[in-house]
C-alpha cells in the first residue's frame, strides 16, 4: 500500500516534470510533437547512425570534380558561412536560447546538428564538414523523408533521414544515393551506390524549402507547397529542372513545361541571391583565389539573369469620357515555378517603380522610388508579405512571426494588377510612362541590422572587405516603356 502511494507520487512528479520540460516548446494538440521520434527538435532531422562519419566535399571532389566545381560556388555551399545567416542566427540564440539554433542549423548545416559539433553561432574551430553547409554528403545520404509524421503533416524544418553509411557483415560501408541504376564500378571502391527515386522528386528539396516557425509550425517560407499547388507540379517540372541547369535550359523548361535532357543537369542550385554570390566572390578574391571568385561571379550573373527572366509587365490605359484616367500595370510571373517572390517573402523586396512625364519631360506621376538613404516610400507597391507576431504587431524575425497580416506574392503563371490614377493633364497629348519591376534581398535598414549582429569571429572587413553596408544593389527584373495618348482614339 505504502509502496503504491510512493509510486503514484513519483509518477505524478514525473508527469509534472514532463509538462514543465515540454513547456519550453509547446505541446499543442494541433501540432503534436513526438520528441522521441524527432530527437533534434525543433529540427526534424533523423539520423541513422553507424560507425561511419560524414564525408567532407573535398573527398567527393577527388572522383567527382565536375559536380564539386559547380556546387562549390552555390548558395548551398555558403548556407552556413553566409554572414547574413550568421547575423540572424546570433540574434535568434540571444532572443530564444540555444535550443532554437538546432532548427536553423538543421537546414543550414545538417551534419553539424546531428553530430552535435556546432555549439552556436560563428565559424571558429569547426570541421570542414560542418562549414560546408548543404554539401554532397547531405543530399546523397538522404534515405527518406518523414513528411507525413511532422507536427504539421507537411514537409517542414528538415524532415529528412540521413543515412551516410550502413553496417554490413563485411564491415561498415558508405552508401551514396543517386538517381540512376548503379553500374558495377559505381563508387570506385569508396562507396556503394543505391538507386533513389527520391532524388528525382521535389520531395528531396521540400524538407528544407519549407521553413516553419520553430514551434508554432506556421509556414514562414513555403516554396515547395507554392510549387506543388501550381501548374509546374502538374506537369512534373521539378525544382531540379529549373535550378540544376544553366540559364538557357531553365528558360526552355519553364516556357515549354518540358524536362531538361539528362545530360543538362548541373549542381548550380542557382536562385535569386546575387548579393550573397557577390559577397563570396569578394571574399575569394581577397583570399587570393581568383578562380573561385570567377565561379561565384558566374553564379551572380546567373541569378541576375534568372530574375530578369522571371517576370513580365503590361501597361494598359483606361479612359473615362474619352480622357485618360488610370493606368493598369499587370505584373506576370512567367517563369518562377512557385510564387514570385518566394521563400523569405517578408524580407525580400520586389516592387513597382513608375515615372510618368509629359511631352516637355516634366514628371507628373511617380511611385516607388528608392530614397537617398535606401528606404522605399510608403506608397511603393510591394509584392511581399508582412509578418505578424502573437501580439498582432508587425514583425520580421522568424522566431516572432506566427502569421502574415498580408501575403501578396504572385502565383506561378499568375499575375497581379496595380492601378495608378493619372492627374488632370490640361492640353497634353501624350503621357510617357516608364515602369520597372525591381528586386533586392532586403530593406537597407534590415540588412544593416543583420550584418551588425554577425558574431565577433567573422570579421566583415577582413573577410569581405566591407567597412560599412553599402547601398544594397537593386536588380531591374522587368522594364516597360509606353507613350500613351491622353485622349481615347475615336473608334
Ligand atoms: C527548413 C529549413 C530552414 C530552417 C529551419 C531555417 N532556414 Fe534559413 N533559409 C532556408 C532556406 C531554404 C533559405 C533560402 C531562401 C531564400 O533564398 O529566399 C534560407 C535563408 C535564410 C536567410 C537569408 C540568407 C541571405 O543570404 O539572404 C537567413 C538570414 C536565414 N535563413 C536565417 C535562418 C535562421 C536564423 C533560422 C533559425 C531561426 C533559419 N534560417 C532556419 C532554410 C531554412
Ligand atoms: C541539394 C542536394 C544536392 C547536393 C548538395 C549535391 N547533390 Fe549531387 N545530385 C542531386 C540530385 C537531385 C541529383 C540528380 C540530378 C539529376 O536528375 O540528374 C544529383 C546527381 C549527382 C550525381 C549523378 C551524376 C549527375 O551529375 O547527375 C553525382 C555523381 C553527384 N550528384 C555528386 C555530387 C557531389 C560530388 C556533390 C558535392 C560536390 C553533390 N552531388 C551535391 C542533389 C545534390
Ligand atoms: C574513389 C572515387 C569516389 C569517391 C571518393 C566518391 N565517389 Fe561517388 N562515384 C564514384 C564512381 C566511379 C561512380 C560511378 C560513375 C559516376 O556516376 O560518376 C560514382 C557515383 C556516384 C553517384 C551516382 C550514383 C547513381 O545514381 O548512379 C553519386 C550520387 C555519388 N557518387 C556521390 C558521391 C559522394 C556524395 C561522394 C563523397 C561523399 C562520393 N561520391 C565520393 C566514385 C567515387
Ligand atoms: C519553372 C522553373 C522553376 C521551378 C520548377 C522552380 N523554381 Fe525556384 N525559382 C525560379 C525562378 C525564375 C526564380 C527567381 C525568381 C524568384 O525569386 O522567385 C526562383 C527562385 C527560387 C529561390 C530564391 C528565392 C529568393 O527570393 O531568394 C528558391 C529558394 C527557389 N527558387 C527554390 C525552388 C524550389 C525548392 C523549387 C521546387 C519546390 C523550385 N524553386 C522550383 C524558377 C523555378
Ligand atoms: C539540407 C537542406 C536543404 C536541401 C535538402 C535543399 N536545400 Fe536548397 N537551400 C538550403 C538553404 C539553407 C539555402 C539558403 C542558404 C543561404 O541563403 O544562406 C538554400 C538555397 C537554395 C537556392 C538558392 C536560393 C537563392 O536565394 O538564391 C536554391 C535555388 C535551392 N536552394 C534549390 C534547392 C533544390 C533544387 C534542392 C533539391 C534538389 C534543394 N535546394 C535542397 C537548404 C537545402
Amino acid at each position: 500500500m505504502q509502496l503504491k502511494g510512493k509510486l503514484a507520487l513519483i509518477l505524478a512528479a514525473a508527469a509534472t516534470f514532463a509538462t514543465l520540460a515540454g513547456s519550453a516548446m509547446a505541446a499543442s494538440p494541433v501540432f503534436d510533437v513526438d520528441r522521441e521520434f524527432y530527437p533534434y527538435y525543433p529540427s526534424l532531422i533523423k539520423w541513422n547512425k553507424s560507425t561511419l562519419d560524414f564525408t567532407p566535399p573535398t573527398v567527393c571532389q577527388g572522383c567527382h570534380e565536375k559536380q564539386y566545381k559547380e556546387w562549390s560556388a552555390s548558395v548551398h555551399q555558403l548556407a552556413f558561412q553566409d554572414p547574413v545567416y550568421q547575423g540572424e542566427l546570433n540574434k535568434a540564440v540571444k532572443a530564444v536560447g540555444h535550443e532554437i539554433s538546432r532548427q536553423c542549423e538543421g537546414c543550414h548545416s545538417p551534419a553539424g546538428v546531428v553530430t552535435g559539433e556546432i555549439k552556436g553561432p560563428g565559424n571558429a574551430g569547426l570541421s570542414e564538414m560542418a562549414l560546408a553547409g548543404v554539401s554532397c554528403d547531405i543530399c546523397h545520404s538522404v534515405s527518406g523523408v518523414t513528411h507525413w509524421q511532422t507536427p504539421s503533416h507537411e514537409p517542414e524544418n528538415g524532415s529528412f533521414i540521413l543515412t551516410p553509411g550502413v553496417e554490413t557483415k563485411d564491415g561498415p560501408r558508405f552508401v551514396k544515393r543517386g538517381p540512376f541504376k548503379p553500374s558495377e564500378e559505381c563508387g570506385g571502391g569508396f562507396h556503394d551506390c543505391a538507386e533513389s527515386s527520391l532524388h528525382l522528386q521535389a520531395d528531396l528539396c521540400a524538407s528544407c524549402h519549407q521553413v516553419y516557425h520553430y514551434d508554432a509550425h506556421f509556414p514562414l517560407e513555403a516554396t515547395y507547397l507554392e510549387w506543388k499547388h501550381g501548374p509546374y507540379a502538374q506537369k512534373n517540372v521539378l525544382c531540379q529542372d529549373c535550378h540544376m541547369v544553366d540559364t538557357a535550359s531553365f528558360k526552355k523548361t519553364a516556357d515549354q513545361f518540358i524536362k531538361p535532357d539528362r545530360k543538362e543537369y548541373r549542381h548550380y542550385f542557382n536562385g535569386a541571391n546575387y548579393l550573397l554570390s557577390y559577397l563570396a566572390a569578394g571574399a575569394a578574391k581577397k583570399a587570393g583565389n581568383q578562380e573561385q571568385a570567377d565561379l561565384f561571379m558566374k553564379q551572380y550573373q546567373m541569378a541576375v539573369d534568372r530574375l530578369k527572366s522571371a517576370a513580365d509587365i503590361e501597361i494598359t490605359p483606361s479612359y473615362q469620357k474619352g480622357e485618360l484616367k488610370e493606368l493598369q500595370v499587370r505584373v506576370k510571373n512567367v517563369r518562377a515555378g512557385h510564387n514570385l517572390p518566394t521563400s523569405l517573402t517578408n524580407v525580400r523586396q520586389m516592387w513597382l517603380e513608375i515615372v510618368a512625364k509629359d511631352e516637355a519631360g516634366k514628371t507628373v506621376l511617380t511611385s516607388g522610388q528608392v530614397g537617398a538613404d535606401g528606404s522605399l516610400p510608403a506608397d511603393a507597391r510591394l509584392f511581399n508579405s508582412d509578418g505578424m507576431g502573437d501580439n498582432f504587431h508587425f514583425a520580421i524575425d522568424p522566431w516572432v512571426v506566427t502569421s502574415f497580416s498580408r501575403h501578396d506574392t504572385i502565383p506561378p503563371r499568375g499575375y497581379k494588377d496595380v492601378y495608378y490614377g493619372v492627374p488632370v493633364l490640361k492640353g497634353m497629348k501624350k503621357l510617357n510612362v516608364e515602369v520597372k519591376l525591381r528586386y533586392r534581398q532586403a530593406d537597407q535598414k534590415v540588412a544593416e541590422a543583420l550584418l551588425k549582429a554577425v558574431p565577433k569571429d567573422i570579421d566583415l572587413e577582413k573577410i569581405y572587405g566591407l567597412k560599412a553596408v553599402p547601398p544594397l544593389p537593386v536588380v531591374d527584373m522587368a522594364l516597360k516603356k509606353a507613350s500613351i495618348s491622353t485622349r481615347q482614339a475615336a473608334r
